[in-house]
């Protein structure tokens, strides 16, 4: 199946390139000597390659694949017991030909490639083409014409690509539950943290990103783990497993430490949850994914109106922004090999070419502005923050000081942040939510918490 998966996937490439392309896979970054840290293939390397092998290179040209790979010296069996030779290998990946790695730097160095992250890899890429290499974003000729190929592949994904996807979600969902499970005995963040990765480690998996699990959600990338866990608190928890082939999942709940919401909890959250459904119920082909932003922050908005939190007309509201003083992030962005994925190229996978970042407050941090297609998968994660320098600052512009009632405001100061975040696959006809499984309605939520779910 992965043989002829990837013999499909070059197959497409040769449809769009007529030059050959190389890429590598990257090395381990050196930890403490003579450790290092966990090793990351080059997704690139991982969509055409399928596994995560170190410092190895692949030479795709009219549909055929060259692998150039050096097999472990002997002695490395002493500490890493045996492993796979590179015939095993290029059976197992179907490669039409495979040569030790220094013989790539023999054949013609007319390759487009895309650059690596780790340096000495990068050095080798230099060698080996005997150019300069701009980095990703920056690519021109060759290299642009090939990297607008792969990510016209990457934007949408083959079965065997779906399958990976969809058992990395349901890992993330045992993870997901695992936590809720914890949180009423936990006394500290990390030990929220250690349940959901144990159910990721447990299933031979790893996390696709550096999970969040704070009772500061406001703090939107948080990676501290070392609260204290209290009753009232409110615990957000972004975690996503990556399947050992690469492909990640990445879920968000929101869940009461102690198992129920506060009312003013519980008001904020069924707005998030509004506007998460509303969101996926409006994908499938055809639609903007810009339109789905905007239509969360609509939703957000009337919700935050219903409350007394904003005062105005709901769509005027977006229009000025005031969505965005509680929901400052985008709507969520592509899923597959990485878990924002291809935004080593900035934005070239994310916006549809001619467009742009906007430079509104509430649109600037979109990171996924193209019409939507049948097998591309995103996220949808809207949330509520309250976020002190935003709203401090807020409070004395006067584009914001009088459309937010402030001491309304002041009475939800237990909700500090909420985020509800699923994976959802464009289909024909619709979507499918990968990460279904998973509850999200409150009281199915405080059920879980409990240990009743
Ligand atoms: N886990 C990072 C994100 O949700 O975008
Ligand atoms: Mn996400
Ligand atoms: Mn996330």
């Amino acid at each position: 199946m992965l043989a002829s998966t990837l013999r499909q996937r070059r197959h497409n490439l040769k449809q769009k390139i007529d030059f050959p392309a190389i890429l590598w896979s990257g090395g381990a970054r050196s930890r403490n000597f003579p450790n290092t840290y966990p090793f990351r293939a080059s997704s690139h390397f991982l969509y055409f390659a399928g596994l995560p092998l170190e410092n190895a290179a692949i030479r795709l040209d009219d549909g055929k694949l060259e692998l150039y790979w050096d097999e472990p010296p002997e002695e490395s069996t002493l500490w890493h017991g045996e492993q796979s030779d590179r015939d095993e290998i290029a059976a197992q990946i179907g490669a039409d030909a495979a040569y030790p790695l220094p013989e790539l730097s023999d054949r013609p160095r007319d390759a487009a490639t895309i650059a690596v992250q780790d340096a000495t890899t990068y050095q080798q890429q230099i060698n080996t083409l005997n150019r300069s290499l701009s980095s990703p974003h920056e690519s021109e000729g060759r290299d642009l014409t090939l990297i607008k190929a792969i990510i016209c592949l990457r934007l949408t994904h083959d079965r065997h690509a779906l399958s990976e996807l969809q058992k990395a979600a349901n890992v993330s969902v045992e993870a997901h539950q695992a936590g809720m499970r914890k949180a009423k005995i936990a006394k500290t963040e990390a030990e929220v943290r250690g349940a959901m990765e144990s159910a990721i480690i447990a299933n031979n998996m790893t996390c696709s990103y550096n999970s969040i699990v704070t009772v500061r959600g406001e703090v939107l990338h948080n990676e501290r783990y070392d609260n204290p866990v209290e009753a009232g608190d409110l615990i957000l928890a972004d975690v996503g497993a990556e399947t050992p082939l690469g492909w990640a999942a990445d879920i968000t709940r929101t869940f009461p430490a102690t198992g129920k919401f506060s009312p003013t909890q519980r008001d904020i959250y069924d707005v998030v949850l509004a506007a998460q459904k509303r969101c996926i119920d409006r994908v499938k082909p055809g639609v903007e994914y810009r339109d789905i932003h905007l239509l969360a922050a609509l939703t957000i908005a009337e919700g935050l109106v219903d409350l007394g939190i904003l005062r105005g007309t709901p769509s005027e509201l977006v229009d000025r922004d005031a969505h965005a003083l509680f929901f400052p992030h985008g709507i969520g962005h592509l899923l597959g090999l990485d878990v924002h994925d291809m935004e080593d190229l900035g934005d070239l996978a994310g916006y549809e070419a001619g467009r742009q970042r906007s430079d509104r407050f509430g649109l600037g941090y979109l990171r996924l502005d193209r019409t939507l297609r049948s097998q591309m998968l995103v996220t949808i994660e809207p949330g509520f923050y309250q976020v002190p320098a935003l709203l401090q600052r807020a409070q004395k512009q006067d584009k914001y000081k009088k459309i937010v009632n402030w001491e309304r405001l002041a009475k939800f100061a237990d909700t500090r942040g909420i985020r509800i975040e699923d994976d959802v696959l464009v289909t024909e006809s619709g979507c499918e939510i990968l990460t279904e499984k998973l509850p999200k309605v409150a009281e199915h939520i405080e059920e879980l918490v409990m240990g009743n779910g």
